[in-house]
């Protein structure tokens, strides 16, 4: 992963059961050529051995702020704070969550994260009453507004034996993450050279005024695909609707409202290579009324009037070379469903949501995503967090574009 390649990561350890998966985690940033080093406080040693983290790392593990022997630096915290390219605290426990919230500074992690000029990543990890509780929720709100970046815990089974909401992310996605928070383009990505149109979030049809009509799409999913495309290389643009996240560095974002708007910057933008269709575009619009609707009668009765189909436009005036990809959300007959639209929309890939899976679409931070070729083939990439998911979609994109590029063809 070419935006990891030679950049300064600290990994802090906090002591969660989930520390044992720091040791993957380090490994998957080595292998993608980052240099890494390991600050893990004194109770995440109860977990998982520095010797194990610092042999994979290969550099000495730090936890005490002060220096064990006399000619050890003792602003050593600071020199760390400006080396870094990020600082990545996975698993973040509650208690170091509340320290870092609160300017603690009494271990190597807490003063390097507290000296650090780099962006911070935090991946909270604990048992899922633990993680709801108003205290880590409020501590995780003051995080984000000092800039902090909070990968959300997953949905699952937890050490405790209760299903919830706490499990620390796979280490594969957390790499992703991280290599999405490094972003911005970098020359030599595996999809640098590529322009990536990415489409994220609902839209909102004016009814009149005061009143719209939408859908529950968190944009999520477009998001995390813009992020991980930029940390790989792609030039890559945002048609977003209204949603409330921010996009990742690098990202050239377009924020629109209408399924009408949506088409519009769709289309000024029929140069890229690929097309993620992830936005829940609305089926239906009306024309608004000028004035705010009076109640009057029990019922009211809206006329609505069919959207354009971006997706299937851009099937239509498909580009040699272009690789176009959708979405479907499906609640029923699914692969069916999904399988039609790839069809009448002329589609390299779709990719099936069903809202009634555990762990999947509208709000969640995962998905459970099967991709659907044009040849057929179902590939069930099972529930993932949207970054992981979005790792994925793109590797797929990737081999889609190179078989589309006669040899010979110079290659992106
Ligand atoms: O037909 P359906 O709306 O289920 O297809 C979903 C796919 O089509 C998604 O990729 C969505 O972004 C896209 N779409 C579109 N324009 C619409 C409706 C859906 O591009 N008006």
């Amino acid at each position: 992963m070419a935006a990891l390649a030679n950049r300064n990561i600290i990994l802090g350890v906090s002591g969660g059961i989930a520390a044992y998966k720091s040791a993957e985690l380090v490994r998957l940033l080595k292998k993608a050529g980052a240099d890494v080093q390991v600050v893990m406080t004194p109770n995440a040693t109860r977990f998982i051995s520095p010797l194990t983290l610092g042999t994979l790392s290969e550099r000495e593990v730090l936890i005490d702020i002060f220096p064990e022997n006399e000619d050890g630096s003792w602003t050593r915290h600071i020199s760390l704070g400006v080396w870094a390219d990020i600082l990545v605290v996975a698993p973040a426990t509650a208690q170091t969550i509340a320290k870092l919230a609160h300017g603690f500074c009494d271990s190597m992690l807490t003063a390097a994260a507290l000296a650090a000029r780099c962006p911070l990543l935090v991946c909270p990890a604990m048992d899922h009453d633990m993680f709801v509780h108003p205290s880590t929720q409020a501590n995780l709100e003051t995080l984000e507004d000092y800039g902090y970046r909070i990968m959300p815990p997953e949905h699952g089974e937890l050490a405790s034996g209760l299903v919830g909401h706490g499990r620390l992310p796979e280490p594969a996605a957390i790499t992703e993450r991280i290599a999405a928070e490094l972003g911005s383009a970098t020359p030599d990505g595996d999809l640098a050279g590529l322009k990536v149109l990415v489409t994220a979030g609902p839209t909102h049809e004016s009814i009149d005024p005061v009143r719209y009509i939408t859908n529950h799409s968190s944009g999520k999913m477009g998001f995390a695909l813009a992020a991980v495309a930029c940390a790989r290389g792609a030039d890559v643009v945002l048609v977003s609707g209204p949603v409330s996240l921010e996009s990742a560095q690098g990202v050239r974002r377009v924020d629109v409202t209408t399924a009408e708007e949506m088409r519009a910057a769709v289309s000024s933008q029929d140069d890229a290579d690929v097309v993620i269709m992830a936005a829940a575009v609305a089926d239906y619009t009306t024309t608004a009324s000028t004035t705010k609707i009076k109640k009057a009668g029990d019922d009211l009765i809206l006329e609505l009037q069919r959207t354009p189909d971006i997706l299937a436009e851009l099937g239509k005036a498909r580009r040699p070379g272009q690789v176009l990809v959708g979405f479907a959300l499906e609640t029923d007959n699914d692969l069916e469903n999904a399988r039609g639209k790839l069809e009448s929309k002329d589609l390299d890939l779709i990719a099936v949501n069903n809202p009634n899976d555990e762990g999947g679409a509208f709000g969640h931070d995962t998905n459970r995503v099967r991709l659907i070729s044009r040849d057929g083939a179902v590939e069930d990439l099972g529930t993932q967090s949207k970054d992981r998911i979005a790792g994925l979609i793109l590797d797929r994109v990737r081999s889609l574009r190179s078989s589309s590029i006669p040899s010979g063809f110079p290659s992106p």
